[in-house]
This record gives structure tokens, sequence and C-alpha cells, in this order.
């Protein structure tokens, strides 16, 4: 059996953001384990990890690569992706954020195993990372991939794709920035199609899929299943 350490023993805990109402955040709050490997990647390979501060991002401080465009990518689950990504384009600095620790480990022991340079991570919401450290109309792009549905009625509120983050994102967008979205969900594609309609400033829709986006491990087993895939891409007006 593979040894576990309690997350606690290397992580903190994620500030919410004042966006939403109180209590009500985008992910599953989830007590953690982490192997001996994510532990040790998140020790060797510390130094891609930004931490929460109110000073805002910066490519040429934080990357080191000024003028850079900066992408965002909120929720990256284990990162397999988000390393694939990194390595096809590295003129462009990339910011990872998730709130699940293991996860961290996972991406942190694949960029460092491939020498990134233009890959940082941020354990936190990210949601209290746009509102706190990134300036307005700063970002080239925004990435959520397979966002937690949130199925329930009663958990809509919960979803990333809603009016008040969407208005977020718009304001830290540079022109012509985009926010792109796959989910495996049809009934959150059409809530988000709805919503991003009604938003103004945004043009887009659903797209044929990117063959520049790899795989994720949650579309991997949505296709599995034999869910539908959708993409969709919105750019600032
Ligand atoms: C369903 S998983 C998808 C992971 C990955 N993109 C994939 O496709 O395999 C959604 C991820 O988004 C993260 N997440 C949701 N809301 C977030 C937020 N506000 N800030 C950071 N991460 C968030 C969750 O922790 C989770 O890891």
């Amino acid at each position: 059996m593979r040894q576990m350490i309690p997350v606690e023993r290397v992580f903190a805990h994620h500030e919410a953001s004042t966006l939403l109402s109180p209590g009500i955040r985008t992910f599953k709050t989830r007590r953690s384990r982490i192997t001996p490997t994510q532990e040790r990647a998140l020790i060797s390979y510390a130094h891609y990890v930004i931490e929460m501060r109110s000073e805002p991002l910066s490519a040429e401080s934080d990357w080191q690569m000024p003028g850079a465009p900066i992408v965002v990518e909120i929720g990256f689950g284990t990162g397999a992706s988000t390393v694939a990504m990194a390595e096809h384009d590295q003129a462009t600095a990339l910011l990872a954020i998730d709130v699940h620790t293991p996860g961290i480990g996972d991406l942190l022991d694949k960029a460092g195993a491939a020498q990134l340079t233009n890959l940082r991570v941020m354990e936190a919401d990210a949601l209290t990372v746009l509102e706190r450290m990134v300036l307005p109309e700063s970002l080239s792009g925004v990435r959520s991939y397979f966002p937690d549905p949130w199925p329930k009625a009663r958990h809509h509120k919960r979803r990333l794709v809603q009016p008040p983050i969407a208005q977020l994102l718009h304001s830290k967008l540079l022109p012509g920035g985009y926010w792109h979205i796959a989910t495996d969900w049809d009934e959150y594609a059409e809530s988000i199609t709805c919503v991003m309609a009604e938003e103004s400033g945004w043009v887009g829709g659903q797209i044929k899929r990117p063959e520049n986006r790899p795989v994720t491990m949650f579309e991997a087993r949505a296709l599995r299943e034999g869910r539908t895939i959708t993409d969709l891409l919105y750019t600032k007006a």
C-alpha cells in the first residue's frame, strides 16, 4: 500500500473570495492526503509556487519573462494537460491555480521533470487571486477545463461560469483576450451559452475541439463514460 501523508503537514488553507455569497465556493472542500512523491515535489519544486500577496502579478518579476502574455488556468486537477500546454507554448507565462494539494504535487512533479520555465503554480481560490493579484486588462487568456458541473439546481450558485465571475474575468482580460471553457456536462454547456449571451462585452460560443488542447484527466473519464465534450471560446470584445 502507498504511504499517505496528511496534507495539513505541508500546505495551508484557502482564503475565500468575497465575490460570491459567504460560504459559496466553486470547488469541493476535501480533506486530502498526499503521497511521498507529491510531498517531495512540493518541497523540491517550490520555486514554481507563487504565494498569495497583495502585489500584482508581473511577467517580468514572477516569470522572468518581460512582456510575455499571461494566461491563467483555473482548476488544473492533476495538471497533465497543463504541462503539455506549457511545453507547447513556451513564450506564454502560464499561471495554473487549484486548491487541491495532491494535484499541486502532481503538477510540480511533472513541471520539474520537464524543466519548465514558463509555468507558475498557486494553491488558492482562483477568484481570490484574480481579485487581489491580477491588474485590470492584464491577462491574455483564461482556461477552465472541466470545471465542476454542480448538477443539482441548488448548487448552481457554485458554478464557475456565472455572471459575477464572467464580469471579473472580463475586467482582467486585455481586449481580445479569451476565456476557453470545456465541459462534459450538456446542461452546463447550455447554461454557459445562456450566461455568456446575457453578459455584455463578449463574443463567441461553441467551437470545434482545438487540437492543441490535450485530453485532461476528467475529459478521459467522461469519454470512457460516453459523455459529449463541448468546447466554448469567448473573446473580450
Ligand atoms: C472537475 S476538476 C477538473 C480538473 C482538470 N481541469 C481536468 O479536466 O482533469 C475541477 C478542478 O477545479 C478546481 N477548482 C474549482 N474551483 C476553483 C477555484 N475557484 N480556484 C481554484 N481551483 C478551483 C477543483 O479543485 C478541481 O481540481
